[in-house]
């Protein structure tokens, strides 16, 4: 391990007001993603989206790292290099999401445990090989009637810590992402409780496995009601909320934060984003790693039709430049309009 590198990628990754594309769904989530909008799935469309994506023009300028999928860390884009190289060749560090997906989890109705600890070493060490600097590790914690367990926080913490020791014992920077997810009817306060223990036992869980704070990016959810809720908080309870969760548990060595959109719009993405950099006098940066926040709008604009490349391509770049804004706290909602 060094931690001069890891502590160089961590920082490459939240600086500069640039966030990070999640373009790492599997299969299955990018199958759901591609019928709803009619899009053959193959793997040349899944190619050909991604390559899309990633050679809008500018992007460079707002994002940061790009988190791939195993599939696409293999493929090329339209000028012949590999997904890793191209994204070099223009500056944005190329990732690699490694877990193998949420399972049931044993003798937890409801509940979920992220599975990909077995070989996880042999397969970092080929990720190195293809050119990944930073690695992806999705732990999902359910809001419901009793639940999420104690048990279920505390094991999924514990594969998050092993992931991220094994992640730098390669050099690889690990996004550690606990995310309590936004279904259900649950208030905003639940949320909080829910994501501060979640928080609170994920960072002892990384200082009991020796993990380096100084070389992890967090990506946690923003704290917000359940999707379900009749009372839908304020951009202002969300920002206060979501800041007083990480103060209360993310160590300062953390150099960055990067969250989640977690099925929010876009605009809300943008704007909590914003309003919790404004209240934020904690030392790390706080930035976006989003998937759909970024994406969803030029998918659709494609919708698998070549003739709306260069739109689509405006489009994420559009969003990209929003989202860094808000990673500085200079967005305002009436530049949507534009
Ligand atoms: P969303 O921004 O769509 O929640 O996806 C981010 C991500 O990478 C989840 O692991």
């Amino acid at each position: 391990m060094n931690i001069d590198v890891l502590k160089k990628i961590a920082k490459q990754m939240v600086d500069h007001s640039k966030g990070i594309l999640a373009i790492d769904e599997s299969h299955g989530t990018c199958k759901k993603r591609f019928d709803a909008l009619n899009i053959p799935v193959n793997e040349e469309n899944r190619r050909f989206y991604r390559d899309m994506l990633v050679s809008a023009e500018s992007l460079d300028q707002y994002i940061s790292g790009a988190i791939l999928f195993d599939e696409t860390i293999r493929q090329k884009t339209s000028d012949g290099s590999l997904f890793p190289q191209f994204l070099e060749s223009i500056g944005i560090l190329p990732g690699i999401k490694v877990d193998c997906g949420a399972k049931p989890f044993s003798c937890h109705r409801d509940e979920k445990i992220t599975e990909g600890l077995d070989n996880l070493s042999q397969r970092m060490e080929e990720y190195r090989k293809l050119g990944a600097k930073f690695a992806k590790w999705r732990a999902v914690i359910t809001i419901g009637d009793k639940i999420p367990s104690n048990a279920c926080m505390i094991a999924n913490s514990h594969a998050l810590a092993r992931y991220a020791s094994i992640c730098q014992e390669f050099d690889i920077v690990p996004i550690v992402e606990p995310e309590v997810l936004m279904d259900g009817k649950h208030d905003i306060k639940r949320c909080f409780e829910v994501t501060n223990q979640m928080q609170n036992i994920l960072f002892e869980s990384l200082d009991m496995l020796d993990v380096t704070f100084s070389g992890i990016v967090l990506k946690p959810n923003m704290v917000t009601a359940g999707s379900s809720c009749n009372d839908q908080a304020t951009p202002d309870e969300i920002a206060e909320l979501t800041v007083e969760c990480l103060k209360n548990n993310v160590p300062k060595e953390v150099p960055g934060i990067a969250f989640l959109s977690g099925g929010q719009s876009d605009q809300d993405a943008s704007n909590n984003l914003n309003n919790i950099n404004k209240i934020n006098t904690n030392p790390w940066k706080i930035t976006f790693s989003y998937g759909r926040a970024l994406q969803l709008e030029a998918m659709k604009k494609w919708s698998g039709n070549n003739k709306n490349v260069e739109d689509a391509q405006k489009i994420i770049s559009r969003r990209a430049y929003l989202n860094s804004l808000a990673a500085s706290g200079k967005y305002e909602i009436s530049m949507e309009k534009v």
